[in-house]
């Protein structure tokens, strides 16, 4: 796995939610297209070597408009990107690891499969191979780390490690692994320190300006709380997300 392809966020529409993401946090938008067969109207923003994919259900019935209906707005699924498809899903199935999809399909990320949520804990993982080349695009903002709650961290990290191989960044003790993915990273923490959530729970990203940003912020009226160098976002604001900025690493 090369890095953390994207992130994918459930939103009621895209046309709300990009007056945040494109508009205040300034995401450029690299494409946007609607995907019958998974029921949604996606959309995919540069942030820095990663992207966000917002995911708009086209209705009810299908499993996003279901997560839609139960758990609002918010984090969905993340995507590692890797060179083969086939050939990682062949080994994911050698290692007996529970697939939705047991081979490639079209997505907006390129051939596509997503695993089952059980092979990692609670967290809904695609893997993708994309199509055609990805120029980078710069963007004010870059992924850090991604935050996953864990009943057992010692079990999903183990689940991450034994089916991806991410090496771990050594942390100095307590109860927290971190994986590193590409230029991203993993951090797992025990549910009980995030409200008892299982799955993903919060993204960290790095500003490449932080004042201009919260300039930005200030002009969009964006409710959040700020510290020295870190801004952290209120749900309503982000769509559900738990959204944290820094200035540095
Ligand atoms: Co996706």
């Amino acid at each position: 796995m090369r890095r953390i392809h994207h992130v994918g966020i459930v939103v009621t529409r895209l046309a709300e939610a990009y007056p945040f993401y494109r508009e205040t946090l300034g995401l450029p938008l690299l494409k946007e297209a609607v995907i019958p067969d998974q029921g949604v109207r996606a959309a995919l923003l540069a942030c820095g070597d990663t992207e966000i994919e917002l995911l708009e259900p086209l209705g009810a019935v299908s499993s996003v408009g279901r997560f839609l209906a139960k758990r609002g707005e918010g984090l969905h699924h993340l995507c590692f990107e890797t060179p083969d498809i086939d050939a990682a899903l062949g080994r994911l199935k050698e290692k007996h690891a529970e697939l939705i999809d047991q081979a490639p399909r079209a997505g907006l990320a390129g051939r596509i499969a997503f695993l089952h949520p059980k092979a990692c804990c609670g967290v809904l993982v695609e893997l993708a191979t994309p199509t055609e080349t990805e120029h980078a695009v710069s963007a004010p903002v870059r992924l850090k780390r991604l935050v996953i709650g864990a009943r057992d961290v010692k079990e999903t990290t183990e689940a991450f490690q034994s089916l991806f191989g991410f090496p771990k960044v050594a942390m100095n003790g307590g109860p927290r692994t971190m994986l590193a993915v590409g230029r991203g990273a993993l951090l797992i923490v025990p549910s009980e320190e995030v409200g008892g959530t299982e799955g993903m729970v919060a993204l960290s990203l790095v500003a490449e300006d932080f004042a201009a940003l919260m300039a930005a912020f200030d002009r969009a009226g964006a409710r959040c709380l700020r510290g020295a160098g870190e801004v952290t976002l209120e749900r309503p604001a982000s769509h559900g997300v738990h959204l944290h900025i820094s200035r540095y690493e």
